[in-house]
């Protein structure tokens, strides 16, 4: 078994290299493996010719087939909008109001929507659309300017408090602390407004900030709090808070007042689109 390899006539030629006795043996390449090697290069080549390969300095060589990925994903993108463009063209010519609970239209807005939602709106309402500081949460029933379809369809589509849509909708508060408000009626008002929704507060300024409230805020607040949504004034009795129910926000709200935009989409999105996602909102759970 164990027998000392025999040194045979035949044993290839070696490179002359050797390593603690081993020789290297200048042995030819396989026949296969040296076709596949060149079948390589020559595909290599073609393949550079064929399509796009060669950075030059006003962008890469075409190549002859003429073939693009852009080219490729625009056309993907007609494709796609040719087959959804019946139902989109039956999602605009619908009655609003008969959407949500419309099978087909109720179903394609709501996973269309949550599309649409997940690439316009997520910034700044949250991916879960739970809001954040200034942004509304959209999953409860708390609504700044109403949350039936219509209303939350306006929304949408003009946006609010911007500059680009002449019908977005539009109230401002003012600014109390710079000309209308002495401080200690901020102060009070600030505790009466507290006092609406049970927060701790200073209960010896309640009774004078609620003069002043009844003079200053009642217009858009409504005389008991629960404010309007024609003028977008929250619901200062809900303890849900857009920009914080503590002394601090409430102040800083009151004196240099807030000033929420949100874009138009009119522009920056189809009709069938803006539609989708008022539904999708609609149907997150606090729709009316
Ligand atoms: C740049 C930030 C921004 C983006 C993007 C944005 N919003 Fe808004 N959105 C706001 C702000 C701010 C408000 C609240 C404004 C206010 O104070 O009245 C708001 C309010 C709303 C309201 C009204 C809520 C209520 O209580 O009445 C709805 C509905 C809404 N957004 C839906 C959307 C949808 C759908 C999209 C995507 C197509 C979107 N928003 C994109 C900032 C944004
Ligand atoms: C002209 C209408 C108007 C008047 C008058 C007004 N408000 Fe407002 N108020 C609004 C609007 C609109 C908002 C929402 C602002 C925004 O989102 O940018 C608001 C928001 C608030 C908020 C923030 C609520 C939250 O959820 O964070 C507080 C607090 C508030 N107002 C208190 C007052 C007090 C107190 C007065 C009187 C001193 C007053 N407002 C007068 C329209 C008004």
């Amino acid at each position: 078994m164990s027998k000392k390899p025999v040194q045979k006539k035949q044993d290839p030629e070696t490179t002359g290299h050797s390593w603690d006795g081993i020789e290297e043996f200048n042995n030819p390449l396989p026949r296969w493996w040296v076709w596949v090697f060149y079948a390589t290069i020559v595909w290599g080549i073609g393949y550079t010719i064929a399509y796009p390969a060669w950075p030059g300095l006003t962008g890469a060589t075409k190549g002859v087939l003429g073939w693009s990925q852009r080219a490729d994903v625009e056309a993907d993108i007609v494709t796609a909008n040719d087959k959804l463009a019946p139902i989109n063209a039956k999602l605009e010519a619908a009655e609003l109001t008969a959407i949500p609970g419309d099978a087909e239209l109720g179903g394609y807005s709501a996973s269309a929507g949550a599309a649409v939602f997940k690439t316009w709106c997520a910034q700044c309402h949250g991916s879960g659309a739970a809001g954040a500081v200034g942004y509304p949460n959209l999953l409860d029933n708390d609504w700044l300017w109403g949350g039936d379809i219509e209303n939350i369809y306006l929304t949408v589509k003009h946006g609010i408090r911007n500059t680009e849509d002449d019908d977005a909708r539009y109230a401002e508060m003012p600014a109390f602390g710079q000309d209308y408000l002495e401080d200690e009626q901020i102060d009070a008002v600030v505790n009466y407004v507290m006092s609406l929704s049970g927060e701790p507060m200073d209960a010896s300024l309640v009774a004078a900030g609620g003069e002043v409230f009844a003079e200053e805020c009642t217009s858009c607040h409504m005389e008991d709090g629960t404010g309007d949504r024609e003028q977008g004034a929250p619901n200062l009795t809900d303890a849900i808070w857009l920009y914080g129910g503590d002394y601090d926000s409430i102040r800083e709200t009151v004196s240099n007042s807030r000033f929420g935009v949100m874009p138009s989409w009119s522009n920056r999105l189809s009709e069938a689109q803006i539609r989708a996602v008022s539904v999708y909102v609609h149907q997150l759970g606090g729709g009316e």
